[in-house]
């Protein structure tokens, strides 16, 4: 089978991980907080960065410490996956599902702007397939409404917008380090921000809300003496997912090559099928996570089972989420819905070989008879 995605590890991690087994401490310690400096480093940003054990975790813990709660909104797109929406309810507010641009399937401000109302608190944009979408646009939506922002950049590690790193600049920036992303800590998370206030709650709040003690550990120490104001939750990364990260990061450049290497292949290979379109993403800055196509005239399901019967797997990036009993909307979000019918994912990952993708296109070539 070929594998849609999978990580890409081998000596490194497991010396790194041998490592922080023979120093006999496996929690929050020296390996996390030297994790963070060094993507504080690389992203060459004068935020904070605070490690958590996954994607999820993070946007939970970001919602949270903005006391985002019961009787609050945030508006998200409903294209994402549903760590987005359950991070939400995790903490007792209300997902309000909007619709995606047809081009880059990333949040609609128009269909956002139409679903505003006096609750809402926050806006959560998602980096969909590594992509940025008008940022700008997005914080002046915000700003002119005071919505705090919180960007899930779980796709988009590595990825560049106007010339920075993805989570150098706006408000609140989460990324997922699961075990597929383009950088894994096997599973785990971080989020960004510059709030000197937030980055307090979230330092604590990660591991029980134990007022300060990511300094004891810092140093070395446990608290024994401590007070609790907050909810805290257990969300700390552990050493040996930190150790496996910063082998991973140290690695990102190839991993980058790599990956779009495979992208401007498929975009070369793929270009002339009349039923088969890209979306229209900046893929010269993008560190690409999947690699999405449209399939028109209903041939999507059919396309899906042929690569599926040749050993090819296949993804669908993402059922919306206001399609889902949990989520469900009284309202409709057309172009989400349409994407819906549409969306195939193909193999894109490190470890993927050229025979691999050769094989994958072929498949597709032959599918539309071309
Ligand atoms: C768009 C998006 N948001 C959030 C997450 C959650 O990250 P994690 O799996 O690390 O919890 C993911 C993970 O796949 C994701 O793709």
């Amino acid at each position: 089978m070929i594998k849609l995605s999978k990580c890409h590890v081998g000596d490194e991690e497991l010396q790194s991980i041998q490592q922080v087994l023979a120093a006999a401490y496996l929690g929050m310690g020296k390996q996390v907080f030297d994790f963070e400096a060094e993507i504080k480093a690389y992203l060459g940003t004068e935020k904070e960065v605070i490690c958590v054990n996954s994607g999820t975790a993070a946007l939970h813990l970001a919602l949270a410490c903005l006391d985002i709660g019961l009787g609050d909104e945030v508006i998200i797109p409903t294209l994402t996956f549903a760590a987005c929406f359950q991070a939400v309810t995790a903490v007792g507010a209300k997902p309000i599902a909007c619709d995606v641009r047809e081009d880059t399937l990333s949040i609609d401000l128009a269909s956002a702007n139409k679903l505003l109302s006096p609750k809402t608190k926050a806006i959560m944009p998602v980096h969909y397939a590594s992509h940025v979408e008008s940022i700008e646009t997005i914080y002046d939506f915000a700003n002119a409404h005071q919505l705090r922002v919180i960007e899930d950049a779980a796709h988009a590690f590595g990825s560049y917008y106007k010339q920075s790193l993805v989570g150098c600049q706006g408000d609140v920036v989460c990324f997922s380090f699961d075990g597929i992303k383009n950088i894994t800590c096997g599973e785990g998370g971080a989020i960004l921000t510059s709030d000197t206030k937030l980055i307090e709650r979230l330092r604590d709040a990660r591991l029980l809300a134990v007022e300060k003690d990511y300094l004891k550990r810092k140093a070395g120490q446990r608290s024994w003496e401590f007070d609790i104001v907050h909810q805290g939750f257990r969300y700390h990364m552990s050493d040996i997912m930190a150790a496996i990260g910063r082998s991973q990061l140290r690695k990102i450049e190839e991993f980058r090559k790599k990956r779009k290497e495979i992208v401007a292949c498929y975009l070369s290979e793929l270009a002339n099928l009349p039923e088969l379109s890209f979306l229209s993403l900046n893929y010269e800055d993008i560190m690409p996570h999947i690699f999405v196509v449209r399939i028109a005239n209903n041939k999507r399901d059919a396309l899906r089972a042929y690569l599926n019967q040749h050993d090819i797997e296949v993804g669908i990036h993402y059922k919306p989420n206001h399609l889902l009993s949990r989520h469900k909307t009284i309202y409709r979000l057309e172009t989400a819905e349409k994407a819906y019918e549409q969306i195939l994912t193909l193999p894109l990952h490190v470890g993927l070989t050229q025979d691999e993708q050769n094989k994958v296109i072929a498949k597709v070539k032959e599918f539309f008879h071309a």
